[in-house]
């Protein structure tokens, strides 16, 4: 295995004009790795067609070898090269949502590496809503593998100081692009059978994409025999404290919440509507429940502030009927310890 490279270019995204663009094109055609900003999250990105290239990647986030990539591309008409087939609701659907967080599960023609699908036969592609990256894979003139820009077992990267601080001096280059604009990873769903079935829950939700193909799309672990999303088996999203999830009323939370004590090393995270509700708890606000996509942007550096402030035990605060996508990163960053509080009526 190669040594990490020795320094990292680090480029403000206003600073990319066109001459740049390329050259930063050609350096990952090449085979080197680029943190690259894209609308969710920011993405550690490498020549998806060039096993070495992708090794890279697996090596700077220390991630296990069989967790599959997403092949990032500027257009539909570049699927066409890395798929054998695209279902009409997979077209439907790309129609739709592309560019976009939606990442589709296709069944791979042979060139695309094992190095990209963790030996699976299928590879997932995404293209993102993100004017300079897709001006980057046009000039790589490849698709670009890129899992979320994060050693492995962290939360995703949604500030470039996340970045930095996970991988400056594993990575060739940088691209700092301010804060990701969505802040939780795209929608996964599986088209490779009859009927398509979501694997990871996202911005684009279950009513969405069941609104545009006009039939259910049920979640792949309900439905026989689809495969599950390889990467459900590994710890996520994990902050280095203990995160407990309360979900109930928010009487019933604030209940067992007060009971407890709290010094420096206990929080609690919550809306900003219960941080207001009991203002002699010690709570970091997320977003505001009137406006979910202010706390998905937020989740990840409050979960990395927590590290930061070394709070060993945080907990967790959220409603059951908040967004699937949210709750699914919550129970992943709480490692599934999830207090549930029984309506009492
Ligand atoms: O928003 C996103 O999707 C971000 C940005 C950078 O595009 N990327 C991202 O990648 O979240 P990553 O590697 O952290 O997550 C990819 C997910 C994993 O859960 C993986 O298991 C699943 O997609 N996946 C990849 N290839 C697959 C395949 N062939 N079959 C089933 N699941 C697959
Ligand atoms: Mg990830």
């Amino acid at each position: 295995m190669k040594n990490p490279p020795e320094r990292t270019d680090i480029y403000p995204s206003e600073s990319l004009d066109d001459a740049r663009i390329l050259e930063i094109g050609n350096r990952l055609k090449a085979g080197e790795t680029c943190v690259i900003p894209t609308e969710t999250v920011y993405g550690l990105a490498a020549n998806g067609l060039l096993s070495a290239a992708i090794q890279k990647i697996y090596t700077a986030k220390g991630r296990p070898a069989d967790n599959p990539l997403i092949l990032h591309v500027d257009s539909p008409q570049r699927v066409q090269a890395i798929v054998t087939d695209i279902s009409d609701d997979a077209k439907t659907l790309m129609r739709t949502f592309w560019p976009g967080p939606l990442t589709l599960i296709f069944h791979k023609q042979a060139h695309v590496p094992d190095a990209v699908t963790g030996g699976l036969d299928s590879v997932a592609v995404r293209m993102p809503a993100h004017p300079l990256t897709l001006k980057l894979i046009q000039a790589a003139d490849v698709p670009l593998a890129a899992p979320s820009a994060n050693r492995s077992g962290r939360p995703s990267s949604t500030r470039f100081s996340h970045v930095y601080d996970d991988l400056n001096g594993r990575v060739d280059m940088i691209i700092d692009d301010g804060d990701s604009p969505i802040g939780i990873e795209s929608t996964v769903v599986d088209c490779t059978g009859e009927h398509p079935a979501i694997l990871r829950p996202g911005q684009i939700d279950q009513a969405a994409l069941e609104m545009v193909l006009k039939k259910n799309v049920p979640y792949a672990t309900h439905t026989h025999g689809a495969p599950k999303s390889p990467g459900v088996k590994y710890g996520h999203y994990q902050p280095k404290g203990d995160v407990e999830l309360c979900l109930g009323e928010d009487a019933q939370v604030h209940a067992y919440l007060a009971a407890k004590e709290f010094d420096a090393k206990r929080r609690i995270i919550a809306s900003l509507e219960w941080a207001d509700q009991y203002p002699s708890l010690p709570v970091t606000p997320l977003g505001s429940i009137h406006d979910f996509n202010s706390i998905m942007k937020t989740l990840y550096a409050t979960l990395r502030q927590m590290d930061d402030e070394k709070v060993e035990t945080i907990y967790l605060v959220a409603h059951p009927s908040w967004p699937e996508s949210l709750l699914d990163r919550m129970k992943k960053a709480a490692n599934h310890h999830v207090k549930t509080f029984e309506n009492e009526a």
